[in-house]
């Protein structure tokens, strides 16, 4: 089978790294790709939200199935320019995307299918603005209707700050704010069935203690030990099926990956928001603890074979990722840093530590930043104190001038294991 990847972060290296270590893939290509996925396919250039660019990037390749990474290109339509095409696509359609790409619509579909979520008004003027956040008071949580990369969204106990944001934003939800840990679930569908990935935990926000501000994913864990068991069912029955089944009554359905971010509350889960596509960084842990090779996966997902898809197989290991990233980050980040210390980490730390690249690029052999979040370094272990420790071991071996990561991920979960 060959394979062709949208995209160019960790999530499209974690992806690529598991591709590369499936047998049943015959060539891989990534476009555009980074520094680190060079090493395990072969780069194409061409605008990700260019649908035609990259259905003829994917005829010329002659690829048998395309995965779209990021919610960009799939909110663009890149997935329906593939299909029209008659090319295999892992990735929504732009309808079924907005499940992502507008919070206000993600909201209707929760609604309609009965699925738990936080009380929420949509608002275009300052006065509903502020009716909406009196009604729930604090904290405040105001989120700009539209993709913004996991910065969108202000949680704050300051009204003067809800209103700021709620003014920069054209139309915002304002919604009752969900008390209690948060897990990422993702699902693999193809429309009909929903097959449920293992849940893992993301830390949203720049600094360690949960402080600063909210970034696209700081490092994640997998598995969660102090999850109940019966979370994934739990999910799947309550959230995941129903969502599915709702979009395809509406003749919109959804295929491709369903990532439910939720909020585990005193009173029940509830969904904190929908993304169309696999998430970053949890993609690094889940994908280093799946053993079922990808591809096969992913193409029934494509071509609407998933009920008779094999359960999954599932590693006993637990998996660590910490991202690093630019000084800056979330803000304007600083770039075009050399970053060294990686082949130390292949030498050393390999295979139970491995750097995935996000930010980076290749130039005259040296690797240089070229993001905000920069690389992802995933360890597993066999238990998270190991994994943890192995991560921290290899992230420490990186060198990058004025970067940032966090050094408590997974800590908590770890000490209480
Ligand atoms: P989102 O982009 O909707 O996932 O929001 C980003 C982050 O903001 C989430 O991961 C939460 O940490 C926080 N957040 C979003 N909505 C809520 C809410 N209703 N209550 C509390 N925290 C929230
Ligand atoms: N880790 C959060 C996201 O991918 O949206």
């Amino acid at each position: 089978m060959k394979v062709l990847v949208i995209g160019s972060g960790a999530r499209e290296h974690a992806l690529c790294r598991s591709l590369s270590l499936d047998p049943a893939v015959t060539a891989l290509h990534c476009a555009p790709g980074n520094a680190g996925i060079a090493e395990v396919a072969e780069l194409h250039q061409v605008d990700a939200l260019d649908g035609a660019a990259v259905s003829a990037l994917a005829a010329e390749l002659g690829a048998d199935l395309v995965v779209v990474g990021p919610e960009a290109p799939l909110v663009a339509g890149v997935a329906d320019a593939l299909r029209e095409a008659g090319v295999p696509v892992f990735g929504p359609s732009k309808e079924a995307a907005r499940l992502e790409g507008s919070k206000a619509f993600a909201k209707d579909v929760m609604a309609a299918a009965g699925v738990p979520t936080a009380r929420s008004y949509v608002c275009t003027t300052a006065e509903e603005v502020d009716e909406a956040l009196n009604a729930f008071g604090a904290p405040y949580v105001v989120k700009d209707d539209g993709l913004a990369a996991g910065k969108g969204v202000v949680v704050t106990d300051d009204i003067e700050a809800a209103r700021a944001h709620s003014a920069a934003c054209d139309r915002v939800v304002i919604e009752e704010y969900l008390d209690g840990p948060e897990v990422s679930l993702f699902a693999v569908t193809d429309g009909e069935t929903v097959v449920p990935l293992q849940p893992a935990q993301d830390f949203k926000r720049a600094l360690d203690g949960d402080k600063g501000p909210n970034t696209g994913g700081m490092g994640a864990y997998s598995p969660l030990p102090w999850a109940d068991p019966k979370l994934v069912d739990d999910v799947l029955h309550s959230v995941l099926q129903p969502t599915v089944d709702e979009m395809r009554r509406r003749g919109t359905p959804f295929s491709g990956l369903l990532y439910a971010g939720l909020a585990i509350t005193g009173r029940g889960i509830r969904v904190i928001e929908f993304n169309a596509r696999f998430g970053d960084p949890e993609t690094q842990v889940v994908l280093a603890r799946l053993q079922t090779p990808l591809a096969g996966v992913l193409m029934a997902a494509a071509t609407g074979g998933l009920a008779h898809l094999e359960p999954l197989r599932w590693s006993d290991d637990a998996a660590v990722t910490v991202v690093v990233a630019s000084h800056n980050y979330p803000g304007t980040p600083r770039t075009g840093d050399p970053i060294t210390g990686l082949d130390e980490v292949a030498a050393q730390d390999a295979p139970h530590a491995y750097v995935l690249h996000a930010g980076t690029r290749r130039e005259d052999g040296t690797v240089l930043s070229a993001g905000g979040r920069v690389l992802s370094v995933t360890a597993t272990g066999k238990d998270l104190t190991e994994a943890r420790d192995r991560a921290y071991t290899a992230v420490a071996r990186v060198r990058l001038d004025g970067s940032q990561h966090r050094s408590d991920i997974a800590a908590r979960a770890a000490a209480d294991a």
